[in-house]
């Protein structure tokens, strides 16, 4: 028998809730009348995301992955090529290089902050190697200046897949403006979740976005007739309705950052002296805490316990991409960190209504079942 929740890992409906009354007008005359493909709104909230970034350009598209899919494609990334990813990600990354036709080659983490760094990169690069996909994994930037000289001095392109990471920054940089294009995802539960799929990409290069745009239209170049097609692309378009949602959603996210960010806050206060270890900040990372990642030991038991108090958490990931069975066939060497951190990390519920009491319900459980260490 499952527990009653007490602490749910998320709250995409109480989200909702809170923008329903600002977007209730757009959403029900868009819905009543008609307009679903593009148009003004899907406009506005490309315009309004392209500055969020600090990019000149997005591009809406219909989920995250397709972000990572048609950037590549629109790079002109396929078969003979590789390109770097950190092997502590979502297996949607590795997966867009290999839909398009190209070699992931995965570079291991750092220990601290769970995230590729500037020499995990470099021993992942080959000749063959033509760009690096950045992951700001749980909502953190790892050091981009250090990894973008890397990939400078290797002629690599890079992407950055921003899919956990809106609104992060690096000394004061957003996500997404760093490389040659940045990947999001609005999956629901992300920080600017849809209500339902949707991604955008973001780029600083005009012709790249049009190529992304373009292919994510069946291949229509921007003023095109309907039946004339210059490329070979697919159906991934952001649909209206969608756009009036993330419009909604992307008015709340300055609180609903801050708010995640108070509750990391609060948890790292309250879990210091525990055997719970959180995942490390960097000093010019600002971490918007899509995830709250911890390491502990005996995870899968402290998991089964926190949930027998109803108190509801994730593992991000609990295989880690490479060792996927489709994927098992792209690693060349050990991927220590990753692989051993994996057994550990466990994601406590965060979001932005959570309460200050379902935070210290969390803590309370966790400093009894993970107590300090001795000495
Ligand atoms: C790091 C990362 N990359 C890519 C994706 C793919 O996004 P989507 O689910 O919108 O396709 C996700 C989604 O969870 C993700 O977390």
């Amino acid at each position: 028998m499952t527990s009653t929740t007490t602490v749910p890992f998320t709250d995409v409906a109480a989200m909702s809730r809170e923008v329903w009354p600002t977007i209730e007008r757009d959403y029900l005359d868009c819905l009543l009348g008609g307009g679903y493909i593009g148009g003004p709104s899907v406009t506005a909230f490309e315009r309004d995301w392209a500055a969020y970034c600090g990019t000149g350009y997005a591009v809406g598209v219909a989920n995250g992955t397709d972000a990572l899919e048609l950037t590549l494609m629109a790079l002109g990334l396929g078969p003979g090529d590789e390109v770097v990813i950190p092997a502590n990600t979502f297996i949607a990354t590795a997966a867009a290089v290999v839909r398009c036709g190209a070699v992931p080659r995965f570079a291991d983490v750092s220990d601290d902050t769970l995230l590729m760094t500037p020499q995990t990169l470099k021993s992942a690069i080959t000749p063959r190697t033509r760009a690096v996909i950045v992951v700001h994994l749980y909502g953190q930037m790892p050091d981009m200046p250090g990894l973008m000289a890397v990939a400078q001095e290797a002629s690599l392109l890079v992407v950055e897949d921003a899919a956990q990471a809106h609104g992060a920054e690096w000394n004061g940089q957003r996500a997404g403006s760093f490389g040659t294009a940045g990947c999001f995802s609005f999956y629901p539960a992300k920080n600017v979740g849809a209500f339902g799929d949707a991604g955008a990409v973001v780029t600083a290069d005009a012709m790249l976005a049009d190529r992304v745009r373009t292919l994510a239209n069946h291949g229509r170049a921007h003023g095109s007739a309907h039946h004339e097609h210059d490329l070979v692309g697919t159906n991934s378009r952001l649909d209206a309705l969608q756009a009036i949602a993330l419009s909604g959603k992307l008015a709340h996210n300055v609180d609903w950052t801050d708010r995640r960010i108070a509750i990391a806050a609060r948890y790292r206060e309250q879990l210091r002296g525990t055997g719970v270890d959180a995942v490390a900040v960097a000093p010019s990372a600002r971490h918007v805490y899509h995830l709250f990642v911890v390491r502990v030991d005996d995870r899968d038991a402290v998991r089964a316990e926190l949930d027998s108090r109803g108190i509801r958490c994730g593992v991000h990931y609990p295989v880690p991409c490479h060792l996927q069975p489709p994927l098992r066939q792209f690693v060349v060497g050990p991927l220590a960190v990753t692989e051993r951190v994996a057994e550990q990390l466990l994601s406590l519920p965060l979001f932005p209504h959570m309460t200050d009491n379902q935070v210290d319900t969390v803590c309370d459980a966790l400093a009894e079942l993970v107590p300090g260490r001795a000495g």
